[in-house]
């Protein structure tokens, strides 16, 4: 089978790029939108031709139904992953897929129980430059890697609506990170060290952070930093650099013009890309068309319980540097 019918439910910003991408692949079809908000769904119903409802189970009970995109705030992800997987849907889920390991390792349980694939997503391992770096790294084109630096700024600021459902800057940015890091190194730290700070009193009034430095090192010498804020003013600032013994490798921000203005004043380039639907762009649709794949062979899941599971354990213990100011050693897998 190459044809797969799949529900979205949640139609807020994940939810939009989903439909773009699910429009760009033949072997996917929009079977319902799913939102609680009873208009949103309608409306986008009429824009996609196909049914639109805030009821998830209405979708659910459709035996012609192959898989549903999980797209709803994050607090939602762990019941709704189980209720389609016991419907005996495929889930792919936007991160992070649960709020524990507990539950993390529940769903991947049910999964397996049932024989449906579950997929995480974890977007930027299908973006082509950061995937392409990736590649040139575990092929050795730098040598041994010495030190890895990823920078991650957003752009715009989230609603503080979505932000005090985000779970927090460690599991709902930081997470992409440590994923990433896993993706380029395949290697995982020995140690974590994260300081925070706010800028934006609103974030600080509800105890999250907005700029963050997390420090990690590996058993092969090498070191890794990552550093997070909740607002770049120029752009989606999304850049990582590799050095080794050998060379580096620089995955540097994208612009949608690649024009350069030169005169009296100075050298001047169009803005970087604004946020993320449009410099992720290529990875939705990818991720995506990897979710098919998987629907059609579930043992080619390129996100593993692994991967999932130690990118929480890594998101916990960052978090657990910040609160208690030490570096925290890493045994993995942890309980
Ligand atoms: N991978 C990425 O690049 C990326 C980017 C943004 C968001 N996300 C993730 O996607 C998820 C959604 O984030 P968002 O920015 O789209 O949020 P959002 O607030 O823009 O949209 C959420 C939507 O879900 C609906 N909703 C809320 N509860 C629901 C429920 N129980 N059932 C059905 N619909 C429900 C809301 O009405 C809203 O339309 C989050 O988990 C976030 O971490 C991932």
């Amino acid at each position: 089978m190459d044809h797969f019918r799949l529900a979205l439910v949640g139609l807020g910003r994940a939810g939009q790029f989903h439909l773009q991408s699910i429009r760009q692949l033949a072997q996917l079809e929009l079977g319902y939108v799913i939102d609680a908000d009873q208009g949103l769904a309608a409306q986008t119903a009429t824009a996609h031709g196909c049914p639109g409802s805030n009821d998830f189970s209405l979708a659910l009970s459709d035996p012609t139904l192959h898989g549903v995109i999980i797209a709803t705030p994050t607090g939602a992800h762990y019941s709704q992953i189980l209720q389609a997987l016991e419907a005996g849907k495929a889930v792919f889920t936007e991160k992070p897929l649960g709020e524990t390991l507990k539950q993390i390792r529940e769903c991947y349980a049910l999964a397996e129980k049932v024989e449906r694939p579950l997929m995480v997503g974890f977007n930027r391992r299908f973006d082509p430059t950061f995937s392409s770096l990736a590649a040139q790294v575990v092929a050795g084109s730098i040598g041994r890697p010495m030190l890895v630096r990823i920078t991650s700024r957003d752009s715009p600021l989230p609603t503080l609506e979505y932000l005090k459902t985000s779970h927090g800057i460690f599991h709902d940015c930081i997470v992409h990170d440590l994923d990433m890091l896993r993706f380029i190194t395949r290697e995982d730290p020995v140690e974590v060290y994260a300081v925070g700070s706010n800028f934006v009193p609103e974030i600080q009034a509800i105890n999250d952070l907005d700029n963050v430095l997390v420090t990690l090192k590996y058993k092969s010498g090498l070191l890794a930093t990552i550093d997070v804020n909740r607002l770049a003013t120029y752009g989606y600032d999304q850049r990582i650099e590799a050095f080794g013994d050998k060379g580096m490798l620089q995955a540097e921000n994208r612009s949608a013009a690649s024009t350069v203005l030169s005169n009296a004043e100075g050298v001047g380039r169009p803005k970087i890309e604004h946020s993320f639907p449009s410099r992720y762009r290529e990875a939705y649709v990818e991720e995506l068309r990897a979710f098919a794949r998987t629907l059609q062979v579930p043992s080619q899941c390129p996100i593993t319980e692994q991967d999932v599971c130690t990118s929480h354990q890594l998101c916990d213990a960052a978090q657990q540097s910040y609160r208690e100011q030490k570096p925290i050693k890493i045994e993995l897998p942890m309980q």
